[in-house]
């Protein structure tokens, strides 16, 4: 049987396992795929212990591990390349292969949601690892620009300065915004607004989107909603879309990604 797991510390909650058991029943596969709470010190060895059994197929990394999993691969692609963080690991002869998949997802979860990306504006809120991972990506998608807003300055303009793609710019939290607005913050993981967020920022909104996913619209969500955003959606979709890129990676499978997302989000009401 082939064998997949997903490495990160605290583990318990994440839905990755249930996702690609789903995804292999679509495609007629047998698979085994575990959750593993890596220690702090000891997070490449067990990787590595991991794809010392000749069954292990690849295994996906989450917080806090992405960036040491981009360390640990011998090949990386673009957008791993980018983000200096990774969330998906296969071993070939011999050579550890990482890829970077968050963005893709974000990218593929909009056109599942009618939201053209060709020439629109986007803001995006955050600096982070979580925000570093999808501006290429969406770029590439046809973004026209990428404003980046974030409580700390500094760290927008170090974003901005390094990616070094004059779509890209820092802009402050009280101007319009674009016709995409990305929360990348981790404010919703404490059921926080991101600081500083204001009204105006949601004049032209289609889309107000939120890469943390709960049960209930998050505070960004309902936030948006009340000052104009026509439309909200949080990082449900976007996860399930990274996963079936992964599954894409580790079998050549293209899995049904509309029926999981509607299974997950049945499971978390
Ligand atoms: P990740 O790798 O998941 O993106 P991170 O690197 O810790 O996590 O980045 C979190 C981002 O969320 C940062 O841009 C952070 O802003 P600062 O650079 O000012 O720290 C942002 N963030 C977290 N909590 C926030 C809040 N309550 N309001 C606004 N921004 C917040």
């Amino acid at each position: 049987m082939k064998k997949f797991a997903v490495f990160g510390n605290p583990i318990a909650h994440s839905l990755s396992p249930d996702i690609h058991q789903m995804f292999a029943e679509s495609c007629d596969q047998d698979i085994q795929y575990s959750r593993i709470c890596a220690g702090e010190d000891t997070f490449e060895d067990e990787v590595r212990g991991f794809f010392d059994d000749p069954n292990a197929v690849g295994c996906n990394v989450t917080v806090p591990f992405k960036t040491r999993a981009f360390v640990m691969a011998d090949v990386k692609d673009d957008a791993a390349c980018v983000a200096r963080a990774l969330n998906t690991l296969m071993k070939v002869d011999g050579k550890y292969f990482g890829y970077n998949t968050d963005g893709m997802g974000l990218v593929r979860d909009l056109a599942a949601l009618d939201i053209s990306l060709q020439g629109k504006q986007v803001s995006l809120l955050g600096a982070g690892g979580a925000a570093r991972g999808v501006i290429m990506p969406l770029l590439n998608a046809g973004v026209e620009k990428v404003a980046i807003i974030n409580r700390t300055l500094a760290k927008a303009q170090a974003l901005v300065d390094e990616v070094a793609d004059t779509r890209v710019q820092v802009a402050s939290p009280d101007q319009a915004g674009g016709q995409l607005i990305i929360n990348s913050t981790s404010a919703s993981l404490h059921h926080e607004l991101p600081q500083g967020v204001a009204p105006t920022l949601f004049t032209r909104c289609e889309m107000a989107y939120d890469m943390v996913y709960a049960s209930q619209p998050t505070s960004f969500m309902k936030y948006a909603c009340e000052y104009g955003a026509e439309n909200q959606a949080d990082g449900l979709g976007m996860l399930v879309e990274q996963a079936a890129a992964a599954f894409h990676i580790w079998t050549g499978c293209n899995p049904a990604t509309f029926d999981v997302k509607e299974r997950l989000r049945a499971r978390l009401s």
